[in-house]
């Protein structure tokens, strides 16, 4: 794992976006696994600004969504597809149809799953898979299980998530619950990972992430076996590791 510690949000985001970037300008047709939440945003306005002052181009970009609210449309602002469109994809080059974001609205769940992971498959996998982090270790929406799981799945999600996205809507009874995300394995299977972790309450995550054993009650701990992550974390994220990496 390479650790890159930083001093605060703003730092992260330009951190973030300079490593995306180089990915696209390594290789313009990467397949960019998203993710959504607080953290990446600023990463998301940064990579705007480079699109803007001409210094990225998405035309050959393909982008897969780690996750989804089911029952919410993507018209619904606090859909994950909504929230992408109007962070990143309504501003820059990429092509809406090669931008991927599991359908909430789809009636048969276990068919909109197996179509996302052969999608990801016929794009050749993920080659830079960016992740936040929850408080309880989850990564997407895979929450503290007793096994880590493979493939899209739909996950009922837990009551600490549900009151930590309450934030989001008017009140938590608005929050859906039920999501499809994708699965540790899709993230696994990622050739690069890059995970961000910004703010004091993701410190334990992070702390059990790097050094604690690896355990499906803290899912992003499998990260330890992946051959290729980046971590990005603020001070306050990393106020548990500093003396220990
Ligand atoms: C979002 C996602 C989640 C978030 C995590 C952290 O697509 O999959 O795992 O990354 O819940 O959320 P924030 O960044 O809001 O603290």
């Amino acid at each position: 794992m390479l650790i890159y510690a930083v001093k605060d949000y703003e730092e992260l985001s330009r951190k973030a976006a300079n490593i995306i970037s180089a990915q696209i300008i390594l290789k313009p047709a990467s397949v960019l696994g998203l993710a959504t939440g607080s953290t990446p945003v600023g990463t998301y306005r940064h990579l705007v600004e480079g699109y803007q002052k001409g210094d990225l181009d998405f035309s050959k970009v393909t982008s897969v969504n780690l996750d989804e609210y089911r029952g919410l449309s993507g018209d619904h602002d606090q859909s994950y597809r909504y929230f992408m469109n109007t962070n990143l994809f309504n501003h820059v080059n990429i092509r809406k149809d090669h931008t991927f974001v599991p359908n909430g609205l789809t009636e048969d769940g276990a068919e909109e799953c197996a179509d996302y992971d052969a999608r990801i498959e016929a794009l050749g996998g993920i080659d830079l898979q960016l992740l936040g982090i929850g408080g309880n270790g989850h990564i997407g929406f895979n929450e503290p299980s007793s096994v880590f799981t493979r493939g899209t799945h739909l996950v009922t999600l837990t009551q600490e998530t549900r009151q930590a996205n309450a934030r989001f809507f008017a009140s938590i009874d608005e929050v859906p619950t039920q999501a499809y995300t994708m699965g540790v394995g899709n993230i696994m299977a990622a050739k690069k990972v890059l995970l961000l972790a910004s703010g004091e309450n993701k410190a334990q995550a992070l702390y059990d992430t790097v050094l604690g054993p690896v355990d499906p009650m803290v899912p992003a701990s499998i990260l330890q076996l992946h051959s290729d992550v980046i971590i990005v974390a603020d001070e306050a994220a990393l106020s548990l590791l500093n003396d220990k990496i």
